[in-house]
């Protein structure tokens, strides 16, 4: 999940290539570097740690040419030291990888016996060592990597330049994404597509085993055999404002104070205002090409979404992280409108545990990036087993939108923060809409049902909004909750999984020891941790657990804990219970997830802004996790 990008044109590459990077920094950030082609020779620039230091590098060196390659890393093989930072140079070649390459021990071998000497301890590097090797012997850059090909197996994507080639760049993939976009003077080519944004909105996605030939400003596509392919351009939409901080002193805040328009965006094309009923918009399912997704009329597409729904006997939600808890707000939610059986999995336990697919399964796959590489996997296994994938993504074009069978967009924007979060809400959102439109399907919902959990959750955003003024109370309460040893955060039914959100947020950014459980399953273990020295966040707004979750609090309470409790409006009992008790508005029960989860991002933020962690880039962390 590093950041690659490559450049030809009349600008300085270096800062094309920085400018780029910078923006695929959220990929990786444990090195970074540049091979410039300068006066007919690669000059190559790395450090480790962040961009900032290679930029520090590069302010003292010049420059003069009009192609180069860059990277910024997330280590795989080889510790994050400048020896195994990227570009990798062999001979005249240089290239910059994304991936894993898994036989790289055996290749690694095989050159070593032929007499290559390695100077990293990485899988990359033995690409550039096999691309020279062919250089060598006789072949021209493109055929090269023909050549190199099948030798590879794992998942890669890797940009080659080499010096006897001044004009051309060769791109190839299996795997993590690649982009490429041109204009009349110049080309760029790169991970994501915000590298390529400034230069033009006209770009063209590469598929697994396709290969981009760069000579000049003319790009080529062709299959792993040479075979020239013709491929489709995409015009993309992108506003470069909302990937600034705007006054923010993180993404990560900027980005937890825009869920409520985050969650306006993801329902907003799939409620409608007037009759307060959900019809989901344009989720494409039996359109195939994504392009056509435009040209989609609304309403024949939802009746066909219904249809398909009407079939549906089992949904599976499959993804990682907070995409997972996102997926398992999702089963409260669906189970209970449409009465559809919903399976939960962690997107790399269900591509390894043989699932049992039936053929009329619905598999939900959720993604903010659309790329993580196992949730990735597990698409293609459910649409190998015949079952219908609907992807759940913020990045559109994306692998997993690309390759779904229908298509539901989280509209959030572009999330920079490491963390995620109004991702999450936009997901929560969703789900609402789906368990809705599922319920419809099924007969299972009635009009007035649906009008109710409409109205609510049209409703969601200013009490979201007004949910966020705790963010002067955590500010304050940081000082004191960045000593604890550790915190739990419990809830039952559809607040378990915000617990679990709650938790893992905690760790990814203050690195500190926090625990998400199901509030029923304390006494079976967890109890044995409370003492005054642990936190215990007790998620408890009104629903038909609210008594048995008091009971849970009043066994912490017993044994010394610390006590934040988050329920609904005023209550005495939670007051008195708890050392500090957060009012939540009075909502309907599938909305409180929405609201209770931004308490807990917002505490997370200010610890770890209290113990001066780096917010939003935690350690050993990456946003887009594209090897397995
Ligand atoms: C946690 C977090 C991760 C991601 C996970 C999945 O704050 O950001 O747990 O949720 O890596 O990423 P996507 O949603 O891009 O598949």
């Amino acid at each position: 999940m590093c950041g690659i990008v490559g450049y030809y044109g009349p600008e300085n590459p270096v800062d094309v290539i920085i400018k780029g990077l910078k923006t695929l920094e959220y990929r990786g950030y444990d090195s970074a570097g540049v091979a410039i082609l300068n006066n007919g020779v690669f000059k190559r620039v790395r450090a480790e740690g962040k961009l900032s230091h290679l930029e520090k590098k590069l302010s003292t060196e010049t420059f003069n040419g009009h192609l180069g390659v860059g990277h910024t890393r997330w280590a795989t093989h080889g510790p994050p030291v400048e020896k195994n930072a990227h570009p990798h140079v062999v001979g005249g070649a240089s290239i910059v990888h994304n991936g894993i390459i898994e036989n790289y021990a055996e290749l690694k071998d095989q050159l070593i016996k032929a007499g290559s000497i390695f100077h990293s301890d990485t899988d990359s590097e033995l690409i550039a060592h096999l691309v020279s090797h062919e250089i060598e012997i006789g072949k021209d850059l493109f055929h090269a990597v023909i050549e190199i090909l099948p030798k590879l197996e794992g998942a890669y994507s890797v940009l080659a330049v080499h010096e006897k080639y001044p004009e051309e760049i060769v791109a190839f993939k299996s795997g993590p994404p690649l982009v490429v976009g041109k204009n009349e003077k110049e080309v760029v080519v790169a991970s994501d597509l915000q590298a390529i944004m400034p230069y033009t909105k006209n770009v063209v996605f590469l598929q697994d085993n396709e290969i981009l030939h760069v000579t000049g400003t003319k790009i080529e596509f062709f299959d792993d055999r040479g075979q020239k392919i013709n491929k489709k351009e995409t015009k993309v939409d992108w506003n470069p404002e909302l990937i600034e901080k705007q006054g923010y002193d993180h993404y990560m805040l900027k980005e937890i104070y825009e869920q409520p328009r985050a969650v306006a965006m993801a329902m907003g094309p799939h409620v409608d205002l007037a009759s307060k009923e959900v019809r989901l918009c344009k989720v494409g399912f039996g359109v195939g090409q994504l392009e056509d997704l435009e040209q989609l009329e609304a309403r024949a597409d939802w009746e066909n979404t219904l249809k398909t729904f009407e079939g549906v006997e089992r949904v599976f939600m499959v993804a990682c992280g907070t995409s997972f808890y996102a997926g398992m707000v999702g089963e409260y939610l669906i189970e209970r409108l449409s009465k559809i059986p919903v399976e939960c999995d962690i997107a790399s336990e269900f591509r390894y545990r043989h699932p049992v697919i039936p053929k009329n399964s619905l598999v939900v796959v959720v993604s903010q990036s659309g790329e993580t590489a196992d949730t990735l996997a597990a698409l293609r296994l459910a649409r190998e087993a015949g079952a219908k994938v609907l992807s759940i993504c913020n990045v559109k074009n994306s692998s997993m939108d690309r390759e779904a069978d229908g298509h539901l967009y989280m509209n959030a924007g572009v999330e920079i923060g490491v963390a995620s979060t109004k991702a999450l809400s936009s997901t929560i959102a969703l789900m609402n809409c789906l368990a809705v439109a599922l319920g419809k399907a099924k007969k299972q919902l009635n009009e007035g049902d649906e009008h109710k959990f409409v109205e609510a959750l049209l409703a969601a955003p200013s009490h979201m909004e007004s949910v966020l003024a705790y963010d002067k109370f955590f500010a304050e309460a940081a000082d004191t909750l960045k000593d604890f040893r550790g915190f739990l955060y419990m809830g039952r039914g559809i607040h378990y999984p915000i617990a679990l959100e709650g938790a893992l947020k905690m760790k990814e950014l203050a690195y500190m020891h926090a625990e998400g459980y199901a509030a029923g399953e304390m006494k079976h273990g967890p109890l044995a941790l409370i003492d005054q020295s642990m936190a215990i966040i007790m998620l408890a707004p009104s629903d038909e657990l609210y008594d048995k979750t008091v009971s849970n609090l009043e066994e912490a309470k017993a044994r010394g804990g610390k006590i934040i409790s988050i329920g609904s409006g005023k209550n005495e009992k939670l007051e008195v219970l708890s050392d500090h008790y957060l009012a939540l508005p009075e909502v309907e029960w599938t909305i409180n997830p929405l609201l209770e989860l931004i308490p807990l991002q917002l505490m997370s933020y200010h610890v770890a802004d209290r113990l001066g962690k780096d917010i939003d880039q935690p350690r050993n962390l990456a946003k887009s996790v594209t090897v397995e």
